[in-house]
């Protein structure tokens, strides 16, 4: 991508139950630079109900986002002036919270003067994997979070296909849900990752769901039964961390083959060479999915890109750096977007299929 001008973005993330702010930098010649990234994690307010209650993350966002934005700036070194716009997640989400990074980012282009940004959140982890390395247009993406599953082609800037998704939960639903039943804390799958470090992964037997199907959908619901069933007669710290094992090398094996199923489909179109696969999400932090989707792509001859690790899950460098890439193209939004719980990255494709939801509860249910 070749940009006119060095943009400067605030970039606002308040979609799920992450406050964000960052500072990022994407320069004429296309590269970008984070020069601030801030998280506040409401993690511990949502612990006590066993996942996210969208009131409580909305106030937390209220009380958070002012400090936070303002701590972005300063460890950017830069005031307002310093900036060129700002991005602020404008869906999908829990509405209560994008209303309220939206509303901030829309208060800071009227003070300021500065371009707006509505930025699709799914657009923001489609983009995030260029925050660690160079990572040129077009690529196949698996954006693998607590509310989405999907394999899409990212030909541009906003230019998405989608090759297939969920038809149930999506991954990292999953992983919280399976979790849960194993005992574990929420977010279940950082903890679910952890418990299957001493696990053997071959102990017990699970369904593998839609393999070899001929499409590049997932479906996770089947697994879940299975490993709530299996959970009940479990009684040893051992004998639930086989469990957790089986459960991940479960996951990372279903989104291994429909990757692979959707590099082969992309491969055909694009030609042998300049093939990229990107991981992108929540999920993408999990090193079993992580090594397991690397050893895929370069089978079928694709560079493997994963972000680094503090841009897989949710953060605002990547909603900044998703807001420069559409300011520097000279696209902008009016001061009143609005703020969808539903937007999905391909409309077309998301209107055929209604019935591929992306996880039935929405984000990090
Ligand atoms: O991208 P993200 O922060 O938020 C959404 O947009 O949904 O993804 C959060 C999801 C949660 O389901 C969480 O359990 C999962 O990503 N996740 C992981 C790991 N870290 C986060 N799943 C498996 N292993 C991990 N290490
Ligand atoms: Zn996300």
């Amino acid at each position: 991508m070749t940009a006119e001008t060095t943009q400067t973005i605030l970039g606002l993330e308040t979609s799920c139950d992450e406050t964000a702010a960052a500072v990022v930098r994407l320069g004429a010649d296309g590269r970008a630079e984070v020069l601030s990234s801030v998280v506040a994690s409401q993690i511990a307010q949502h612990a006590p109900f066993g996942g996210v209650v969208p009131e409580i993350a909305a106030r937390a966002h209220v009380e958070a986002i002012d400090a936070i934005a303002g701590r972005a700036l300063a460890e950017a070194g830069l005031d307002f002036k310093g900036l060129t716009g700002v991005a602020a997640t404008a869906g999908p989400g829990l509405v209560g919270g994008v209303m309220v990074g939206l509303s901030f980012g829309k208060a800071v282009s009227l003070a300021r003067g500065l371009p707006l940004v509505a930025v699709n959140h799914l657009e923001g982890h489609a983009v995030s994997a260029r925050l660690g390395a160079d990572v040129a247009y077009p690529f196949l993406l698996l954006l693998v979070s607590g509310g989405h599953c999907q394999l899409l082609e990212v030909e541009g800037v906003g230019a998405c296909r989608r090759l297939g998704s969920t038809i149930d939960d999506a991954a990292g639903e999953a992983f919280d849900k399976i979790a849960k039943t194993l005992g574990l804390p929420y977010p279940g799958g950082p903890a679910l990752e952890r418990l299957a470090e001493t696990g053997d992964p071959a102990r017990f037997e699970l369904p593998r769901m839609l393999l070899g199907r001929r499409d590049c959908d997932f479906s996770f619901s089947g697994l879940k039964t299975a490993a709530a069933r299996i959970a009940e007669g479990l009684t040893t710290d051992k004998d639930r961390a086989d469990l957790a094992a089986a459960v991940q090398a479960a996951i990372a094996a279903q989104l291994a083959e429909r990757s692979d199923r959707a590099m082969a489909a992309y491969g055909a179109r694009h030609g042998a060479s300049g093939l990229r696969f990107v991981v992108a999400g929540g999920v993408a932090a999990n090193a079993a999915v992580r090594a397991r989707l690397q050893a895929s792509a370069e089978a079928r001859g694709f560079a493997f890109t994963a972000p680094p690790l503090a841009y897989c899950t949710d953060n605002a460098a990547m909603i900044a750096l998703a807001g420069a890439e559409r300011l520097a193209l000279g696209i902008s939004d009016p001061l009143d977007a609005v703020a969808r719980p539903r937007w999905p990255l391909d409309e077309a494709a998301a209107a055929a299929s209604p019935t591929h939801a992306p996880g039935r509860k929405g984000a990090k249910a």
